[in-house]
């Protein structure tokens, strides 16, 4: 495997370009070697940071699927994934479910085996348990609209039958992702989203649990 070098703009031991004069930066380079005031430091920019850089970050990350070419369906993933948010928008959905839309595929490419669980885990800081448990799932409630395909058990999703979440999630499948893949279709543009990821990404929750 090929390493890449170090981006031109940093040599090793050069100041990184990308340091800001407004602000302050821990001396340490080996986090062995903070101290208390460094922790400080870093906590007392975090807030500032994380406002102007999380939702942008997140909807670059969409992004740069944009021209990606589709290998089978009629249009790729970063257009499914636009026009199940905006099937979502034209059907009176709130915010939250919008972005949810916009991202549920986020790593259908990268992650295809757990797409569900990957926008599970990077939407579970921004929505409720009812969409991170819709996320994780929404693949397995998708078999049932592809009984033609050899391999799949078009009713692995009884599996959770009884589940508070599990009608809306057939539901959300059935109405907004299942037909997002058509041509035809005239998707809203990702700027059209970005003030709700915006003001989503705003308020994270501070109740994520630590993995057993
Ligand atoms: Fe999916
Ligand atoms: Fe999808």
């Amino acid at each position: 495997m090929q390493i890449e070098p170090l981006p031109k703009h940093r040599a090793a031991g050069e100041k990184s370009r990308l340091m800001k004069n407004d602000w302050s930066y821990a001396v340490p380079v080996s986090l062995d070697d903070f101290a208390a005031r460094d922790w400080a430091l870093l906590d007392s920019q975090r807030g500032p940071y994380s406002a102007a850089q999380r939702a942008k970050q997140a909807l670059e990350m969409l992004a740069a699927q944009a021209n990606a070419p589709t290998f089978g369906y009629q249009i790729n993933n970063y257009e499914h994934c636009l026009q199940t948010a905006t099937l979502v928008l034209q059907d009176g959905g709130g915010e939250e479910d919008i972005v949810v839309a916009l991202f549920h595929d986020l790593g259908f490419v990268t992650n295809n085996e757990n797409h569900g669980q990957f926008a599970a885990s990077f939407l579970a800081p921004y929505v409720s348990d009812r969409n991170v448990w819709m996320l994780e799932r929404h693949m397995y409630f998708q078999a049932l609209h592809c009984a033609t395909h050899p391999d799949v058990d078009p009713n692995i999703r009884e599996r959770w039958r009884g589940h508070p979440d599990f009608e809306y999630t057939a539901n959300w499948v059935a109405k907004y992702d299942v037909p997002s893949i058509n041509p035809a279709m005239e998707n809203a543009r990702l700027k059209t989203f970005a003030p709700m990821v915006e003001r989503l990404f705003a308020t994270p929750r501070n109740d994520i649990p630590i993995p057993k």
